[in-house]
């Protein structure tokens, strides 16, 4: 089992599986991706190696992530080697919903069982100023896709200074929609120092709006992350809140993060990714995977240190996708 000093236990894999993509998000990628387009990304023999060293190692959740995930002609290969991997029981997706309803189909079938779509509004033109894309009512027809496949749908917002005025719309949407909406506080990159400063608020604003309009927090259950989830009677969605700058969020931190080019990041703000590449090759076993895995967690660290404005390697989310 992976476990570190301070006794958290890491049961979820994110994997990145491209850091390309075809977004521009004012807090990501503004000016869009900027990255060498001939960077060799894990191929799918490293990524069942990958995955079978980490269900070795206790793992049950894999979270396929990018940069977009979607623009990997052989996504559906990677879900399925996902889904066939002994001991890896959910297999999750987060995706910007660039042509999801064209694509849904066939990620069920590989094998899919989550779905994580950013939407940051529901106004098109306020989403088409975020993500340089008019492409809202495409994204939600994809979404109600997925719905109808029956795919677990999260939805992410990216918490920002104008939210709580967009509040009341997401609301109104939650009624009949049956996804777990998530509002994530904009952390702090090294690209985007002054956006951060900009736009950054605090969840709780969010959560005294919920609690005074009757939602109820969730009973956390003992291996969940670090979101805090709401209910309410009136409402088919719930709604989570990730609030990276509160108190011992790290605490119940569950996951680890490899990147597309075969670094381990021990936290999403840590110094850079420790290269484990050389071991995910096929030829060699999958238990020297497994040994230098569990050799690299002791040095994960208690916290990041977003508090104090050090943000690590990390110049923005599509390296190794949030
Ligand atoms: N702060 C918070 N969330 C971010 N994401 C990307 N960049 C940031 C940031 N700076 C999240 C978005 C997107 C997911 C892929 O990563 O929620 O939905
Ligand atoms: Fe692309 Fe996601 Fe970054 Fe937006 S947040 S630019 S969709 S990687």
């Amino acid at each position: 089992m992976l476990e570190d000093a301070m006794g958290r236990r890491f049961y979820y894999l994110r994997l990145s599986v491209t850091d390309v993509c075809n977004f521009r998000c004012t807090y990501c990628l503004p000016d869009g991706y900027q990255g060498k387009p001939d960077q060799s990304f894990l191929t799918l023999p490293e990524i069942r190696q990958t995955l079978t060293a980490f269900a070795a190692l206790g793992t049950e959740k894999v979270r396929i992530t990018g940069g977009e995930p979607g623009l990997r002609r052989d996504l559906p290969e990677i879900i399925s080697a996902a889904a066939q991997t002994p001991g890896i029981r959910t297999v999750a997706l987060t995706t910007n919903g660039y042509r999801l309803a064209e694509r849904i189909a066939r990620w069920r079938q590989a094998g899919l069982n989550q779905l994580n779509v950013s939407i940051d509004s529901l106004d098109p033109a306020e989403f088409h100023s975020i993500t340089g894309h008019n492409r809202l009512p495409e994204i939600l027809r994809g979404l109600e896709a997925a719905l109808a496949e029956g795919v677990s749908v999260k939805v992410n917002a990216v918490l920002m200074r104008g939210l709580p005025d967009q509040l009341a719309s997401f609301l109104d949407w939650l009624k009949t929609t049956p996804v777990t909406l998530r509002f994530i506080e904009v952390m702090e990159t090294g690209d985007h120092p002054a956006f951060f400063r900009e736009h950054h608020i605090s969840g709780q604003t969010v959560k005294q709006q919920l609690l005074a309009a009757g939602w109820q927090a969730v009973q956390r259950r003992r291996d969940a992350g670090p979101a805090e989830e709401f209910w309410h009677p009136d409402y088919q969605g719930r709604i989570g809140l990730i609030m990276p700058y509160s108190q011992d969020f790290c605490s119940s931190c569950n996951r680890l993060r490899i990147s597309s080019t075969g670094k381990l990041h021990l936290c999403l703000f840590s110094d850079g990714g420790l290269d484990v590449r050389p071991w995910m090759q096929p030829h060699v076993a999958t238990t020297e995977l497994q040994d230098r895995l569990t050799a690299l967690l002791r040095h994960k660290a208690p916290s990041h240190l977003l508090h104090d404005g050090q943000t690590g390697g990390t110049q923005n989310l599509s390296i190794i996708g949030g």
